[in-house]
């Protein structure tokens, strides 16, 4: 049986598409290419296309044997989310209405979805059990949730089980540097920092210095996006085996603050990083950090890359070696 993986060409879906080629899953990609890139996506049938295209979903279902859908597709940025909060309740929401829609017409029974510690808002307990309040502070976490909501109700209309994937802050590449991270605009904190060792930028803004946190910069919970598609395949696994829907926490379990980030990344490229104190951005919870206790129970889940400066090496690695991201890659390929 083959799965489904939407987003397939986005930073996360990469990375779990590579890793499911390699366990020798068949593995069908659809991207609607907005953001994510082709070239990085070796070894699927590859279509291009958005998820309320009912016709398109159509023939993806009926020409590939799908037991299961891995569902990555979204605008996933906390700042651009309350900006643009309609255009997330689009694409987030009602792009995942019309997937399940179709899967529940073509009888796929089976979905991971790619949820996100942002459901939980400004935590009360850290850190994060699953069963902890979920008050998103920006409308990225709340149409994440949204979803999370819509498929435990599917799940009980139409017997739609689903594995909802709650990670913390994805970082880190292919350790083989294959493919890696290249968002336009960049806006996340790890390339943007290797962004300025390379001299491709100038500085980094801290948002906010005023947090109820040691240094007063947001603490975050870094996870290797390896370790994510690892948890990805074995929630898959456990839907194969058991048909049971849940909800996990992917994370370390240790925080960093953005100065410690900053830190750990002038260790690892041994370059000089400007940074400058900045307004807080909008939507920003203070401190995100993992329980992942059930994830490791439940799923099986070891992962394998706990320290900050490993997980920034493999991210230098792919910068390095593509420091236009994977644009080079396509000037090449079309000469
Ligand atoms: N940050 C800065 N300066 C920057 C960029 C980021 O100080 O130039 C700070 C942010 O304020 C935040 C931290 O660095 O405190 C991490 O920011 P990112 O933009 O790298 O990541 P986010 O925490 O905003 O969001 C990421 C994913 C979301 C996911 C979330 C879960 O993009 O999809 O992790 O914690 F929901």
């Amino acid at each position: 049986m083959a799965i489904l993986v939407t987003g397939g060409a986005g930073y996360i879906g990469s990375h779990t598409v590579l890793y499911l080629n390699g366990l020798g899953e068949e593995v069908i990609v659809l991207d609607s290419l907005k953001k994510g890139h082709r070239e990085a996506v070796r070894n699927a049938a590859f279509y291009q296309g958005e998820l309320k295209d009912g016709d398109l979903l159509n023939e993806i279902f009926t020409t590939h044997q799908i037991d299961a859908v891995i569902h990555f597709a979204a605008d996933s940025l906390v700042g651009e989310s309350v900006e643009q909060p309609l255009q997330y309740y689009e694409n987030n929401v009602i792009g995942t209405y019309h997937l399940v829609k179709k899967m529940v017409e073509h009888q796929v029974k089976k979905i991971v979805f790619s949820s996100t510690a942002a459901v939980y808002g400004n935590p009360v307990n850290v850190p994060i059990k699953e069963e902890d309040p979920t008050v998103p502070t920006n409308p990225y976490g709340e149409t994440k949730l949204a979803i999370e909501k819509m498929l435990k109700w599917a799940d009980d209309a139409y017997g739609l089980k689903s594995v909802c994937l709650r990670y913390f802050n994805a970082a880190g590449a292919d350790l083989e540097g294959r493919i890696g991270e290249d968002h336009t605009p960049e806006s996340h904190l790890i390339p943007i920092i290797l962004q300025i060792a390379l001299g491709q930028r100038e500085q980094v803004s801290i948002f906010g210095n005023d947090y109820p946190t040691p240094d007063g910069s947001c603490v975050r919970d870094y996870i290797h996006v390896m370790d994510l598609a690892d948890a990805h395949y074995l929630a898959l696994k456990r839907l194969r085996a058991k048909e049971e829907s849940s909800t996990y926490n992917l994370g370390n379990g240790t925080g960093y603050s953005v100065k410690e980030v900053i830190k750990a990344c002038l260790k690892v490229t041994g370059e000089n990083i400007k940074a400058v104190s900045a307004p807080r951005r909008a939507g920003d919870p203070a401190i995100l950090v993992a329980s992942s206790e059930k994830a490791k129970k439940e799923l099986g889940w070891i992962p394998q890359y706990h320290e900050l400066e490993q997980i920034v090496a493999h991210a230098w690695k792919w910068h390095q070696n593509n420091p236009s991201g994977y644009n080079a890659e396509t000037i090449i390929k079309n000469i």
